[in-house]
């Protein structure tokens, strides 16, 4: 258990040198137990998933060696066991063991993926894809003899089930189409990734195409993470700051950056870094949409930026109840209500405070009350916030946060 001790009120200024991302991270990591032979894959970010992850992935004989934010990993001896229920419960992404699993050992069993647990978080999708190809469900474990190619319509956009269908669909023998796929930049990232490890993947429009083949080890580069540059760019605009933020794709960002631009704020982006300054001088509607919309991960991080200004209203519809986090913000003096959908955040006196973090996109929010207050805040349960934010309390000292980790 750490707490984060932060005096805010501070002026923040320099540059963030963003970290790979956690949510295309973690699919690399867990493909390459449907390759065999010896992936290497750079700007892996420092965060505890990914921690996790190695360790799943290692109990099933990968062998794995990091060096800072290289890492290598072999899959040439790889021997099917159930994972640990524990490890499994720590983070969502060990979810893709139904695909990695079944896709190169015909078996895998359906456990509680963790993960943070803002919502209800069913896995029908997943099991249906197994099954369209050839898994059949037995209480807890999915078999099957051979996966062989199907076509599998998704009636809803879920990013774990198409990376789990890639992943199915890959190794299957014959062709899959999958619709209605979602179209995060990491689900392309994944697509790049096993297309270098000799998948025959094709992207259309209205559907992925794959046929089944054997593959390979390959290298691929993690991309940046665009939660983590929308969650710095906020405190940026809230704490009238001067952070600038690198950001290789700005146009993974466009609807928030959007968003911020129709409420007044300015938005440059020059020499790979993102500056915004102004505020926001206007009531802002955000909705949380599938990709290309507005990220429902940097949902959470809107509130407090709203309630520094004009107010606003967030609806999500990818996570309808993503809202648990606004009652740890009301300590901080956030004045909320919520609605159908979602929430409405009125502008707010935010002071100093005591806070626990719900989960990770919410214990950002928190810190960003805590960095913009007058006064010393603490927000407990701080090591839920380094599963996804990599080397964070580096970060923010380095432009000029007074922030302590206390164990
Ligand atoms: N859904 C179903 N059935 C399923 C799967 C999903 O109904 O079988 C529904 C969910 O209930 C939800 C919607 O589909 O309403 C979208 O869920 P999705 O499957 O896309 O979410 P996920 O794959 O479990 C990933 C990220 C989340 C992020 C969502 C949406 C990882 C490891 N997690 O979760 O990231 O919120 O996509 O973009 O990639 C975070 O980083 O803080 C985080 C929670």
């Amino acid at each position: 258990m750490s707490d984060f001790v932060i005096k805010g009120n501070r002026a923040l200024s320099g540059k963030v040198i963003i970290s790979g991302s956690k949510n295309a991270a973690l699919p690399l990591i867990f493909s390459t137990l449907i390759t065999e032979g010896v992936s290497v894959l750079r700007g892996v970010p420092d965060i505890s998933d990914v921690t996790v992850a190695l360790e799943i992935i290692s109990s099933l004989g990968a062998e794995v060696t990091r060096d800072g934010d290289l890492l290598r990993i072999d899959t040439t001896n790889l021997k099917y066991k159930k994972p640990s229920d524990e490890l499994v419960s720590k983070i969502r992404a060990s979810s893709y063991l139904l695909g990695a699993n079944l896709s190169r050992f015909k078996i895998a069993h359906i456990q509680s993926f963790g993960g943070c647990n803002f919502d209800s978080r069913p896995i029908d999708m997943h099991i249906h894809a197994m099954t369209l190809l050839g898994g059949t469900v037995n209480r807890d474990v999915v078999a099957a003899r051979e996966l062989v190619g199907n076509d599998i319509y998704f009636s809803k956009i879920s990013v774990g089930a198409t990376v789990n269908a890639i992943l199915l669909a890959a190794t299957a023998k014959g062709k899959s189409r999958i619709f209605g796929y979602a179209r995060e930049p990491h689900i392309i990232s994944l697509i790049e990734f096993l297309k270098k490890c000799g998948a025959d993947i094709e992207l259309f429009c209205d559907r992925i195409e794959i046929v089944g083949a054997r593959l390979s080890g390959a290298e691929a580069t993690v991309i940046p993470d665009m939660i983590e540059v929308g969650t710095y760019t906020a405190l940026s605009l809230m704490t009238d700051s001067k952070i600038a933020v690198s950001a290789a794709y700005p146009e993974h960002l466009s609807s928030f950056l959007d968003a911020l631009c129709s409420a007044g704020a300015s938005v440059t982006y020059e020499d790979g870094f993102l500056r915004v300054s102004g505020g926001l001088d206007s009531f802002l509607h955000i909705t949380a949409e599938p990709y290309p919309g507005f990220p429902t991960d940097l949902q959470p991080q809107m509130a407090p930026l709203l309630a520094a200004f004009s107010g606003g209203r967030i609806t999500d519809r990818v996570w309808n109840g993503r809202f648990g986090y606004l009652s740890e913000l009301e300590k901080f003096g956030i004045r909320y209500a919520l609605c159908s959908n979602g929430a409405l955040v009125f502008p707010s006196r935010i002071r100093s405070s005591k806070a626990s973090v719900p989960d990770l996109r919410g214990g950002a929010a928190l810190m960003m009350c805590a960095l913009y207050s007058d006064g010393e805040s603490v927000i407990k349960n701080a090591e839920i916030i380094k599963r996804g934010y990599s080397d964070i309390v580096n970060k923010l000292r380095k432009v000029g946060a007074d922030i302590e980790e206390v164990k």
